[in-house]
């Protein structure tokens, strides 16, 4: 098993509770919150822990947030490597309305970066990384952190040899995609910024995917469609996954369980074909999971296995 290293330059700490009914101007009387770690390498971390595998969380913290926020990793034993910040990392909220059964989020920008702080967080990622490790950049910059960080990241990883899965979007994405990475997990709309196109359909997402590898240094893309699965795309194959029909219930921390499961079969030593049908797997496993909670184990085991099935069906 390779080692995987995730790199959050943005956490939250994620506070849900729940109100009869959202109104304008009233007092409104929340219920207990409920305390999560947040951000989009933290989660591939918990995420990874949850399918009973291992990964060092390398992110940065500050302030009684950021406490917390490590006292929250530490309970789900998630190894980490922290980088302190004098700003307080941000907290974000989401609250359910019962009475309309609506769920509203609230996303917070993030702290001051200092710019020896986003540049410790290189140092530490160069000092922790080593030959053939899976690295996963994952989530928004902080808002004073240099768009091209993530194109910084993908130069630390190329100097220790170790293999970059970027899932980022916009600018950040842009800039550090072309820096040359690993691997590439854009759903539709963050592969049509990518592509500088203003839409993408099933006629042209192969050719534009294609494209772009043979352009870019990028070993395989893997565009997440939602419900209809993810496309994976290499310069010698394209394989589409379809996601299997479940009870829906929610779809946060989908596209964070997906790139999980996909890192983690790469750990294993497994094909890209492998991963992206575990990867669509636990994708489909955290929509079957209330709230923020990322997939199940036994849900994602079971989903496998029903892909595997139909491709050997086909
Ligand atoms: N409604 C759904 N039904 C079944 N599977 C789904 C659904 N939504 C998402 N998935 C699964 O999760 C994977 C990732 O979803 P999606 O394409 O929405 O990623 P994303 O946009 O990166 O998500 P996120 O907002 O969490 O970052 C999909 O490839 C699919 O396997
Ligand atoms: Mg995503």
């Amino acid at each position: 098993m390779k080692r995987i290293l995730t790199l959050t330059i943005n956490p939250a700490l994620d506070k849900s509770t729940s109100v009869a009914g959202v109104v304008p101007f009233k007092k409104l009387r929340c219920n207990i919150p409920i305390y999560e770690p947040g951000g989009g390498g933290i989660n591939v971390s918990r995420a990874i822990k949850k399918l009973g595998g291992s990964s060092i969380a390398l992110y940065l913290s500050g302030g009684p947030t950021g406490e917390h926020l490590n006292e929250l990793l530490d309970q789900e034993g998630i190894e980490k490597k922290i980088v302190k910040i004098l700003d307080w990392t941000r907290e974000n909220l989401a609250v359910t309305d019962t009475v309309n059964e609506q769920q509203f989020r609230f996303g917070m920008p993030g702290p001051h970066v200092e710019e020896n702080e986003w540049k410790q967080i290189l140092e530490e990622l160069s000092l922790l990384l080593r030959e053939d490790d899976y690295v996963v950049a994952s989530g928004s910059l902080a808002p004073n952190v240099p768009i091209d960080f993530y194109a910084q990241v993908a130069k630390v990883a190329q100097l220790k040899k170790a293999r970059l899965i970027l899932d980022t979007s916009g600018e950040a994405l842009k800039i550090g995609a072309r820096a040359g990475v690993f691997l590439l997990k854009p759903n539709l709309g963050e592969l049509s910024s990518l592509c500088g196109v203003s839409s993408i359909t099933t006629r042209n997402l192969e050719s534009l995917a294609l494209k772009f590898l043979k352009e870019h240094q990028c070993s395989a893309m893997v565009v997440s469609m939602g419900s209809k699965g993810a496309m994976l795309v290499t310069p010698n194959m394209v394989e589409h996954i379809p996601a299997p029909t479940v009870h829906h219930v929610s779809s946060i921390g989908a596209g964070d369980s997906m790139v999980a499961g996909m890192v983690f079969r790469l750990a294993a030593g497994q094909s890209f074909s492998e991963m992206a049908n575990f990867g669509v797997a636990c994708g489909t496993a955290a929509t079957m999971t209330p709230g923020t909670q990322l997939c199940k184990k036994d849900d994602v085991e079971h989903l496998y296995q029903w892909l595997i099935r139909q491709k050997a069906n086909i």
